[in-house]
């Protein structure tokens, strides 16, 4: 159908009209523009943007890119204010460094004048997700029990502030600022909350998860915005290594069962014993662990620089990279409390860290784990990749250690200077001789 008004346009119209017609449909398949440096100059005050910084030679950036078209075109086919760009970080280094840019791909989002940095797992929900929470309002108010419902039906943890403004209200809108690039925020009524909400005193801050709610209480648990930080992970979830990592800012532990992907029989029995435990002794351990299962388990194996046991259960402290192991097989909900217990009172010893062993180790690993895969495929490019700079170090060496006995020994000096390649076993003969007459 298009193509036919198309050439009806062709015959009927001056070309000026058809110029116009052209970058209309161009403007409009473009779901995601090319921005440079120009573009905070030239940008209109009020626009929201989520932009990609990539660098061309970046791998991951490229895997990005069919996600950052579908992100685009399902933005603009919902009718979102949100525009979306993307920057060759290279190119246009000014726009990088104006958003302070330092590993690609970089996710960024830029709503009046405050620029949001995305840190989630690179998917097209994850990225769509954000880019709605960050351009719609910082607070979204619930004005009926309705919409309470409705909104406790599509958010797996909501943060809410309860009555009138308050000093507590700012605290909550500042920590509103700064976190709504992880979770929702809300504010509501006293009557529009489920009448089993207990509220003992106005205002108040809640938040709702895992089926039940914890209000916050200011002498216990300090300042307002560390305890949103703290509780915006639901009890139990599946964890990615940006979870994992977003985590370790909050000095909890974080208890994982790794599985296989695909949940085999013996995966699925380790997961639902650890979701078990996090929902039965939530009051117990909530304030020091989070619960989870990873189907990943990459990044674990990194942190303790060995091979893992598929399916296992692990407790890490990500603020010290450090991580604890079961003594003995976990088979029940039981093994598994008295696992979690023997990390909480030190009768399990803590492995691994970032002491100055361990980063040393940490480094040898690294290098290996990067070398292996080429030794792997090439093996004789990986000899000949590996030897040549040992030979020139050897050579560099043997001419420094060649030059040094000059300075003690001048005849000696001219006599080195013809063989080039002397053994120096024989120059040390040579000294030794000397030393006897
Ligand atoms: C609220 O913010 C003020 C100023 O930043 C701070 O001193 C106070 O501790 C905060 N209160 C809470 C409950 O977070
Ligand atoms: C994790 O390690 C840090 C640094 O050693 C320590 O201060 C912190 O208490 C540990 N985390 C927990 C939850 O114990």
């Amino acid at each position: 159908m298009r193509t036919t008004r198309m050439t009806t346009t062709t015959t009927t119209t001056p070309p000026l009209l058809l110029l116009l017609s052209v970058l209309l449909l161009v403007s409009v398949s473009a779901f995601v523009e090319e921005l440079d440096d120009s573009f905070m100059e030239t940008r209109a005050a009020d626009d929201i943007w989520l932009i990609k910084f990539y660098a061309p030679w970046c791998s991951f950036c490229k895997q990005l890119d069919p996600v950052w078209h579908q992100v685009g075109s399902e933005l603009k086919s919902l009718g979102s204010p949100v525009n979306v760009g993307k920057s060759d970080a290279t190119a246009s280094s000014g726009l990088a460094k104006e958003f302070r840019v330092r590993g690609y791909p970089a996710i960024l989002m830029l709503k009046k004048d405050v620029k949001y940095n995305y840190q989630g797992p690179r998917t097209k929900d994850g990225i769509l997700d954000f880019a709605n929470r960050v351009a719609g309002p910082l607070v979204r108010s619930l004005s009926s029990p309705k919409l309470f419902q409705h909104a406790m039906s599509r958010h797996d943890v909501m943060i809410v502030y309860v009555g009138a403004t308050s000093p507590l209200k700012g605290n909550f809108t500042s920590a509103a600022e700064e976190l709504i690039v992880h979770s929702y925020f809300f504010s509501a009524p006293r009557d529009v909350l489920p009448k089993e909400v207990s509220l003992p005193s106005l205002p108040a801050v809640l938040v709702f998860k895992d089926g039940t709610y914890s209000t916050f209480n200011e002498e216990v648990d300090g300042d307002l915005k560390t305890w949103i930080n703290r509780e915006r992970f639901p009890n139990f979830l599946k964890i990615d290594s940006f979870t994992l990592y977003a985590m370790g800012e909050t000095e909890k532990f974080v208890l994982l069962a790794l599985v296989k992907k695909g949940l085999c029989e013996k995966s699925l029995r380790f997961k639902n014993l650890v979701e078990k435990l996090a929902t039965e002794l939530r009051e117990t351990y909530n304030r020091f662990f989070y619960f989870g299962f990873m189907e990943d388990s990459d990044y674990i194996r990194g942190l303790v620089m060995d091979d893992v046991i598929i399916p296992s259960f692990i407790v890490v402290n990500l603020s010290n990279d450090g991580y604890f192991l079961p003594l003995v097989a976990v088979e029940t909900e039981h093994h598994l409390q008295e696992f979690l217990d023997g990390v909480l009172t030190g009768s399990i010893q803590a492995q691994g860290g970032n002491g100055a062993i361990q980063r040393v180790r940490r480094f040898i690993y690294d290098t290996k784990t990067t070398l292996q895969p080429v030794f792997s495929q090439a093996p004789l490019l990986f000899c000949f990749l590996v030897s040549l700079p040992l030979c020139l170090v050897t050579l560099f060496c043997y001419l420094c250690l060649k030059k040094r006995p000059s300075a003690y020994d001048d005849e000696d000096d001219d006599n080195g200077d013809g063989v080039l390649l002397a053994p120096s076993v024989g120059r040390r003969k040579k000294l030794t001789e000397k030393k006897i007459d």
